[in-house]
């Protein structure tokens, strides 16, 4: 929106102009999708001419490295064949080494390369990982999910036709988690398990002793965890910077053999638009078998499964550029070449302060213990107003120029909005400050 056609607005905006929208376009906010959001506010800055503060856009704030694009140029024009062929359905030999020396030197796993396959995103490894562990065995056709987490996960489970089942860790922490998670393991119906740590979008981060205790059910109870790392070492409350130094990013590989480990290029690398990531199958899980996978993969090895039954039917293959680019950017990081995780802490920076204008605002995080330490700062975090409904809360900020994605559409059971400050810079902190101040008065005195 340009300059000029951005007219002063007097916040809040008419609710009953809101309703007549949200009649309109059949938006419920108790539902609403992300990409229905994303409509939605643009419709709105339209209509209103408002700038609005867009905290429900989950993608990556700042650019690529140019380690990524320069590379990709380089291999496609210094071998035009590369366009005009098929990438192996597991992967180029080069990005699957690099994975596998990256994984060395920072989280201190020792992975072949073989077990190292790169997907069209991690939306794509998350796909194929569900489907496996739903289809291993008749009878445990659900994925269970440490909530609050990344919505589209459970529409591909329901795509898959599996079933969903929720933990929610606002209120399973610990060994509170642990028996939890026993508990639903013992109906013998789990797959598999998923979440990612830190996760989107409480922020929360696994501790060691909660990642052994998981570790010892999956194998006690031969359950797969998928560990999806998208937000890979992003803790900021300890530094992995150190390529092959301590400490590591903790993982679940280092507690059982029966795991998938998806880390995404996306928001590590701000490389989301090439859609490209790499899923870690153990290779214990490699070569395991499960009659039951026959029926839908032609095989009945979960390795085999994975590329011949699930990248094969699916994409057949990864873009051959795209790997090269993730190659490169994992061969820097391990060299110690390029601090990819120091790109990214602009994203703890401005966590710290939006979180602040917040909470001066009489706005509460919702998830804000990390089983006794203050929840870390990186690239979204929870909110909350005492008294008010996650579509209420979202309502409101809407009317007041701000947008943000509801707690329960990530399956969550608590109320609030999920922020995302990947897109938020210093200019905006002020607009902020004003905009929620207008907005605690407002809501104070309704
Ligand atoms: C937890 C989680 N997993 C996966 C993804 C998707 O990653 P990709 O862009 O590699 O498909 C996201 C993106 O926001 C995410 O938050």
């Amino acid at each position: 929106m340009n300059k000029s056609t951005i007219k002063k607005v007097n916040f809040p905006i008419s609710s009953k102009c809101l309703d007549e929208i949200l009649i309109r376009y059949e938006i419920d906010l108790d539902t609403i999708s992300i990409r229905e959001l994303n409509r939605l506010v643009d419709k709105l800055s339209v209509e209103y001419s408002i700038k609005f503060l867009r905290f429900e856009f989950g993608v990556p704030g700042i650019n690529s490295s140019p380690i990524g694009p320069s590379e990709e140029i380089k291999v496609i024009k210094n071998n035009i064949k590369i366009s005009s062929t098929y990438p192996p359905f597991d992967g180029l030999q080069r990005l699957k080494k690099a994975t596998s020396d990256f994984l060395e030197k920072y989280i201190n796993i020792q992975v072949p390369s073989s077990s190292c396959i790169p997907t069209v995103g991690a939306m794509h490894g998350g796909f194929i990982c569900q489907a496996i562990c739903g289809r291993r065995i008749l009878g445990a056709k659900t994925i269970l999910y440490l909530d609050p987490g990344f919505p589209v996960n459970k529409l591909q489970a329901k795509f898959l036709g599996l079933e969903v089942e929720s933990i929610d860790l606002y209120d399973y922490r610990g060994i509170a988690l642990i028996n939890k998670m026993e508990s639903c393991f013992i109906e013998k119906n789990i797959g598999g398990v998923i979440w990612s740590s830190p996760n989107n979008p409480s922020w929360v981060c696994l501790k060691e002793a909660e990642l052994e205790g998981i570790g010892k059910l999956l194998t006690k109870y031969d359950v797969i965890g998928i560990e999806d790392s998208a937000y890979l070492g992003m803790d900021y409350r300890t530094d992995y910077s150190e390529p092959g130094k301590p400490p590591y990013i903790p993982t679940i590989a280092n507690y059982t053999k029966n795991y998938f480990i998806i880390i995404s290029s996306s928001k590590i690398f701000s490389y989301a638009g090439q859609r490209i990531a790499v899923t870690i199958i153990s290779p214990d899980l490699m070569n395991k078998r499960y009659e039951n996978l026959k029926k839908y993969f032609d095989t009945d090895k979960v390795g085999h499964a994975f590329i011949h039954g699930g990248i094969y039917p699916t994409t057949a293959g990864v873009a051959q550029t795209a790997q090269h680019a993730l190659a490169a950017l994992f061969e820097a990081a391990s060299i110690g070449e390029y601090n990819f995780l120091d790109d990214v802490k602009i994203y703890r920076d401005r966590a710290k302060e939006v979180k602040s204008i917040f909470k001066n605002n009489d706005f509460k995080l919702v998830y804000d213990q990390d089983m006794g330490d203050p929840i870390s700062d990186g690239f979204y975090f929870t909110i909350t107003k005492t008294g008010y409904k996650s579509s209420e809360i979202l309502f409101h900020m809407l009317r007041h120029g701000m947008a943000g994605i509801p707690l329960n559409t990530t399956g969550s059971n608590r109320e609030g909005i999920r922020i995302c400050v990947s897109n938020v810079s210093v200019k905006d902190y002020g607009i902020l400050s004003d905009r929620l101040n207008i907005l605690n008065s407002y809501l104070n005195q309704l």
